[in-house]
């Protein structure tokens, strides 16, 4: 007998994407929606978490609708409902945590909570028809990097970190201090293609007791300290190349960390998640890098490294089939760590 597809409507709304997808046997997109609120928060310099929330709260309703409607199925033909409850900005978690809740409510409809780093990971499932645990994942969005090992299907151990700042978060500043503006991972990945990466030797960080950890705020500090030296000496400042030179010292850090991995554990399969891993000097040189020793490098399409609600609907697929069900106590968690939600 065939089995039963599973499809999942899933809720993300992290931070400042308000998102909604349904997705069938964990796989396959049948519909992603993403209302970005990039243009209002630009004006700020950076997301604002109390504007967040409100226009979670306006979008949520008619982005869950778009959802269904695109997959054209309604909620009698849904399963689950997926929803992201950490870590994030507690007031937009909470929007989509309260948005699940009410539709499990009304319809009987099972709620899994879903860790939105572990979702970044998953959405490496959604392109990647073969790939199974374990492997190892780089992630590396606005608020995270991390080296991941996944064990099995919600079975997540991290085996290394950044010290201080998240790769996307030194993206912004950097971005800020050069005024490219809000958000400034994508600004800079356009302008260092004019620059060149290697006009100024910005500093790689090694943290000596662990090797396979990231630092990125010396590198941050490094920039500022250059602006500030050519301002002082008159030298005209060419953002391009510094953009160009700041990118090739963190793309050069995040690969040589995962070559590193590759060697220590022993595997031959590593993937990259996150909003960072949209960088495309990123992607090329992980091509590069793996292609050199023949291991297999596997990162999603952009539109699933930045915030969407289809890889919260393949982690929730998974967390499903496992048996996990949430309560209507499930809240947002802020400071959700990976591995420490289901087990
Ligand atoms: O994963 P994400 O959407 O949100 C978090 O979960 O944090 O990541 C957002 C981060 C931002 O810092 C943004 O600047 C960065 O990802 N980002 C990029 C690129 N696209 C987004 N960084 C470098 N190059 C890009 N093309
Ligand atoms: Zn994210």
């Amino acid at each position: 007998m065939a089995h039963k597809d599973i499809k999942i409507l899933a809720i993300e709304t992290s931070c400042d994407e308000t998102s909604a997808a349904v997705v069938e046997n964990g796989r396959k997109v049948l519909s992603n929606i993403i209302s970005s609120q990039i243009d209002i928060h630009k004006l700020f310099g950076g997301v604002v978490p109390e504007i967040a929330s409100r226009k979670h709260i306006e979008k949520i309703d008619p982005v869950v609708k778009k959802a269904l409607e695109e997959a054209d199925c309604d909620l009698s033909q849904i399963d689950a409902i997926g929803v992201t409850y950490g870590p994030g900005l507690v007031g937009p978690l909470l929007v989509g945590v309260s948005h699940a809740k009410a539709i499990s409510f009304a319809t009987h409809l099972p709620l899994v909570g879903v860790n939105h780093i572990e979702g970044h990971i998953c959405a490496n499932y959604i392109e990647h028809p073969d790939l199974e645990p374990p492997y190892l994942c780089m992630v590396v969005s606005g608020g995270h990097s991390h080296l991941v090992k996944v064990c099995d299907h919600g079975d997540f151990r991290i085996l290394a970190k950044t010290r201080d700042d998240a790769a996307g978060e030194a993206f912004d500043k950097v971005a800020r201090a050069i005024g490219l503006g809000y958000p400034g991972g994508p600004k800079i990945d356009k302008l260092a293609k004019e620059g060149d990466p290697e006009a100024i030797s910005f500093p790689r960080a090694h943290v000596n007791d662990a090797p396979l950890d990231l630092s990125f705020s010396g590198l941050k500090s490094a920039v500022l300290n250059y602006m500030n030296k050519c301002q002082m000496t008159g030298v005209p400042i060419n953002r391009a190349d510094i953009a160009a030179s700041f990118q090739k010292a963190v793309v050069d850090a995040i690969v040589e960390k995962m070559m590193m991995a590759l060697d220590e554990y022993k595997t031959d399969t590593i993937c990259l998640a996150g909003g960072v891993a949209a960088n495309s000097a990123l992607r090329e040189a992980c091509i590069k890098a793996c292609d050199e020793r023949n291991a297999r490098f596997i990162y999603p399409s952009p539109v699933y490294c930045t915030d969407n609600a289809a890889m919260i609907g393949v982690a929730a697929y998974y967390e499903y089939m496992r048996g996990i069900r949430d309560g209507f106590d499930l809240n947002a968690v802020p400071n959700l760590k990976i591995g420490a939600g289901h087990k």
